[in-house]
């Protein structure tokens, strides 16, 4: 489905760790030489960029639907101009979230209909499906607590802690119903343990 390379998502809360594993992964994957994209949603591309200003400008209130259809007009200009090139190269794609992301926050956390982000999210990817995604499952207040020793919490971090606690049930419900895809982890383990356990499964999915 990805072509010859490999596409890895990373998915989780706000402050789970995921900007610290990729640039770990990324690392990693240039010591052994093996070439990779890494990059984010929403964002990775000109329009990707334009929008995530959008998204993430506290100044903004945005509805359930036009906030799903704005990441996934992000979506559909990083899959079409980033990820599948870089995958038809034959590199590796690191991708800081992507569609589980709009399952989890617009399904599970705002309540739109599954079935409307799904057939929206084929239509935006045209069904591309990450070989491996990383899920850094973490309880929220811990989450957040990370997050705000950063500075200024954005207008997500902002919610309320229950829309958080259903974000997590939302990405461990769809970690359980493809367990081959997804790699789940306790993000309150040790960096290095994680980033251990991340490559081992990356290294398995490397062709050899
Ligand atoms: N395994 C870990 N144990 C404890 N603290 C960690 C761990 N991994 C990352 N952190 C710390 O948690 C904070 C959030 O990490 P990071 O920015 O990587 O999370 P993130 O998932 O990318 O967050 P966001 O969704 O906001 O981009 C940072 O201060 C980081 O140093
Ligand atoms: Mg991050």
């Amino acid at each position: 489905m990805s072509g010859s390379g490999l596409f890895i998502s990373f998915e989780g809360p706000e402050g789970a760790g995921k900007s610290t594993q990729i640039g770990r992964l990324g690392a990693q994957l240039g010591h052994a030489g093996i070439p990779h994209v890494l990059t984010r949603e929403p964002g990775g591309t000109p329009l990707g960029m334009r929008v995530r200003e959008v998204l993430l400008d506290p100044a903004l209130t945005i509805d359930s639907l036009p906030e799903f259809l704005l990441y996934s007009a992000s979506r559909a200009q990083l899959v079409g101009n980033l990820i599948r090139p870089a995958l038809r190269r034959g590199d590796v794609v690191v991708c800081d979230r992507y569609a589980d992301s709009s399952m989890a926050y617009q399904g599970f956390g705002r309540g739109l209909d599954a079935g409307l982000l799904r057939q929206i999210t084929q239509a935006a990817t045209g069904g591309l499906t990450p070989n491996l995604t990383v899920l850094l499952d973490l309880d929220p207040a811990v989450g957040l607590q990370r997050a705000a020793r950063r500075g200024q919490p954005d207008r997500l971090e902002r919610a309320d802690l229950e829309f958080h606690q259903r974000l997590r049930q939302g990405f461990l419900t769809l970690a359980a119903q493809e367990p081959q895809r997804f790699l789940t982890l306790d993000a309150t383990r040790p960096e290095a343990e994680l980033a251990a356990r991340i490559w081992g499964a990356v290294q398995a999915r490397l062709p050899s």
